[in-house]
């Protein structure tokens, strides 16, 4: 008889806490944003992040194959049946360079466990919201904006998003015009809760409308006159932040200047921070 080694080996293994790919959708060469199911028993808050990924290539000496992960802020709220991700693709970033090429029906491992700070829970009662993204950033808000609470909690909410090209605020324009249309928040909040929302993109390196880095508009004041809003007063405004780290470093120095103070899930304040992932 035959040996039939090669079968047995090859047998794929049934992925740990898999979930199944539902729709991607390519922003730019840079970007995509995908949705898969969710476990039946997985509860979150808006704005959370977690772990997911896909199986690592196996160990040249042992064989063995070990899940590849990354923290991913799940950009869906969390009343949604499925889960949403925001993706950067990086060429050679171990799980992106393989992540970016899912098609809908294929697997992911996603470890059910959410953990953050960027949630209602961490700041104390507030007037004025203020996100602060760049690049997939954006992801936790996209979350947030489509939570209820949102609007139920503050008068107003402004939202920044820089980035270097204009095909990378696609996603987060699209999310915004679709606030509109949305049912269960026109349903909850009534129509009309989306006018509180003040969306303010701009870009560094391509042409657009609004041009430069959020926090040199904010130091130069063109921000805050671009949308004919006052300056950040612990008193009133409450944010949160995430982007890439030398951004959150920044824009957290130019917060406490302000007079916020950093806040966690054990010690809300007035604003928080989290970085966005990077391959
Ligand atoms: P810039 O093009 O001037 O570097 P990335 O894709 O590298 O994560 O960057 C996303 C956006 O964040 C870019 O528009 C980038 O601007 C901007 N950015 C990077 N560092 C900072 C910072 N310290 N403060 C504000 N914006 C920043």
């Amino acid at each position: 008889s035959v040996p039939n080694t090669t079968t047995a080996t090859k047998a794929v293994p049934a992925l740990p806490d898999a979930q199944i790919v539902t729709q991607v959708k390519h922003y730019t060469d840079r970007l995509f944003s995908f949705r898969c199911t969710r476990p039946a028993s997985m509860r979150f808050r808006s704005g959370e992040f977690v772990m997911i990924g896909l199986m690592g290539d196996p160990n040249p000496e042992t064989g063995k194959v070990k899940p590849l992960l990354r923290a991913y802020s799940i950009a869906s709220p969390n009343w949604d049946e499925e889960l949403e991700f925001y993706s950067i693709k990086v060429p050679d970033g171990p799980l992106t360079s393989r992540l970016q090429h899912i098609n809908v029906g294929d697997e992911i491992i996603l470890r059910p466990k959410p953990v953050g700070t960027l949630v209602h829970d961490a700041l104390r009662p507030g007037k004025r919201l203020w996100f602060f993204a760049t690049g997939t950033g954006f992801a936790p808000f996209a979350s947030l904006l489509r939570e209820p609470q949102t609007y139920e909690d503050y008068d107003e909410m402004i939202i920044t998003h820089t980035c270097r090209e204009v095909g990378e605020l696609t996603y987060g324009h699209d999310l915004i015009e679709g606030l509109k249309t949305d049912e269960l928040l026109n349903e909850v909040i009534g129509d009309g809760f989306w006018k509180k929302i003040k969306y303010y993109p701009t870009t560094t390196r391509e042409h657009s409308p609004k041009m430069g880095r959020i926090t040199d508009l904010m130091r130069s004041g063109a921000a805050f006159a671009d949308l004919g809003v006052s300056v950040l007063n612990p008193d009133t405004d409450r944010a949160m932040i995430c982007g890439n780290l030398a951004f959150n470093i920044e824009l957290k120095a130019m917060l406490e200047e302000y007079g916020l103070i950093e806040g966690a899930n054990s010690n809300p304040q007035h604003y928080v921070v989290e970085k966005a992932f990077l391959d």
